[in-house]
């Protein structure tokens, strides 16, 4: 791994909780460099081009600052730091948040400043347990240190900062459902607008961002935007916590120049395929997204690349399958985890992910009929947009993009 790009996972960050590890290992620099001048804060953002390392991709300086200008002067306002990651072949943030508390914490302590709150909650996956008990001893060492004072100084208040363990339920991340979790409520997603950042948590303007764009924060603070920029390959900017998977010899977590290809995350980096099976394809972004083939392996891994191949980089989960995978059933598989994940709310959710499981489970195991498949077709035509939440859409898309990219496999002529 090329070090000088290694900008969230270097050795010199995992000191875990002690504070005073992270300040000599030049932490606590971005968050003085912000106080020095916190009107710079989102234009510098949005010139390193910062985008949400959630899932979207979407800007980040935009949601701060459409957060700063939400409510009335020195109302309440939240940052939530979005770390419930419970989809299956993501596992990014549990690793940041167990080595690497404090560059997460010191970036959500940056954004209550560019967005004036008064409240951090650190949102973190219970069965995680090792990253919420090293979150939780992180905060506490924040918790009356000089720095703090200085921030809640400029603040004009004092911050509260809170560890919240989440319902462990996968819904439980989208980011409405986080609100409804926070005001106590079962994590059930609501319909947007109002967005988060209008009103959030008690109809205060929220800020939600994942763990890993919020830990990119400080060190933008610290060395600037070329900087940043210069990190990535191409057009992309910064680093990618890539979560690999699957059949490959080294799966793991690697962070890598965002842009980097798929064929050298695989190849070069995952020590290539698994006892020398072929390359079939890959879930990329995790289950809710699309395939991508062996004829898209040059793909550069950042969020206009992989779009341009009508998938989406994700959370930057690449599953990798070989030939002898059946395909439909492990999409069956992850169909099944999005029925039992669904909240129910929404019937044409609930009941089209458990009958889209039923149909390929039937497909898969040689009892599908010419009528399941076009019941299956059907559903991946009238389900998208008929929930609150990106959860029917994401089951859809996986759906489909089996069907389109490996139609042999479900009985039909290539298109
Ligand atoms: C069903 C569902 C589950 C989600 N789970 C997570 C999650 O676990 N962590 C996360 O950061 N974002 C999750 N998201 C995306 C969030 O709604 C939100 O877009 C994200 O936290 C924003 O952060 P970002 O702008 O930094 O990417 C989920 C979205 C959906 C539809």
């Amino acid at each position: 791994m090329h070090e000088a790009n290694q900008l969230l996972l270097h050795p010199s960050r995992q000191v875990g909780a002690d504070l005073y590890a992270w300040f000599a290992a030049g932490g606590g620099e971005g968050l003085n460099a912000a106080l020095a001048d916190p009107a710079a804060i989102i234009p510098l953002l949005r010139d390193a081009g910062l985008r949400g390392m959630g899932g979207a991709g979407f800007p980040t300086w935009r949601k701060w600052e459409a957060t700063a200008v939400a409510g009335t002067p020195g109302c309440d306002r939240y940052v939530v730091c979005n770390a419930n990651e419970d989809e299956p072949g993501t596992f990014k943030d549990r690793h940041l948040l167990r080595w690497t508390p404090h560059q997460v914490i010191e970036g959500a302590l940056i954004a209550a400043l560019a967005v004036d709150a008064n409240h951090v909650v650190l949102y973190v996956n219970p069965h995680q347990e090792q990253a919420i008990a090293e979150v939780r001893k992180a905060v506490g060492q924040w918790r009356g240190s000089e720095p703090l004072g200085r921030l809640e100084k400029r603040l004009g208040r004092p911050l509260q900062m809170e560890v919240v363990a989440t319902s462990g339920r996968y819904i439980g991340g989208e980011e409405t459902a986080v609100i409804s979790w926070l005001e106590g409520n079962f994590p059930f997603p609501r319909r947007k607008p109002p967005f988060p950042a209008e009103s959030g948590v008690a109809g205060a303007p929220t800020l939600l961002n994942n763990a890993e764009t919020l830990a990119n924060v400080p060190h933008i603070l610290r060395n600037g935007a070329d900087w940043y920029r210069a990190l990535g390959l191409g057009e992309a900017v910064g680093t990618k916590l890539y979560s690999l998977s699957g059949d490959v010899l080294q799966p793991g977590l690697y962070e890598l120049p965002m842009g980097t290809s798929l064929q050298s995350l695989i190849f070069d980096h995952g020590g290539g395929m698994l006892e020398g099976k072929a390359f079939k394809a890959v879930f990329t972004g995790g289950p809710s997204n699309t395939l991508l083939t062996a004829a898209d392996l040059d793909v550069a891994l950042d969020f206009d690349s992989v779009r341009q191949r009508r998938s989406r980089l994700g959370t930057g989960a690449m599953i990798v399958v070989s030939e002898g995978t059946s395909i439909v059933r492990r999409v069956a598989e992850y169909i099944e985890f999005f029925a039992a994940g669904s909240c129910g709310q929404c019937p044409p959710c609930k009941c089209g992910t458990f009958q889209m499981a039923r149909l390929l489970d039937r497909l898969d195991t040689g009892h599908g009929t010419v009528d399941d498949l076009r019941a299956l077709q059907n559903l991946c035509r009238i389900l998208p947009g008929s929930g609150r939440c990106g959860l029917i859409d994401g089951a859809v898309t996986v759906v489909e993009s089996s069907l389109h990219t490996f139609p042999q496999e479900y009985g039909l002529a290539r298109a």
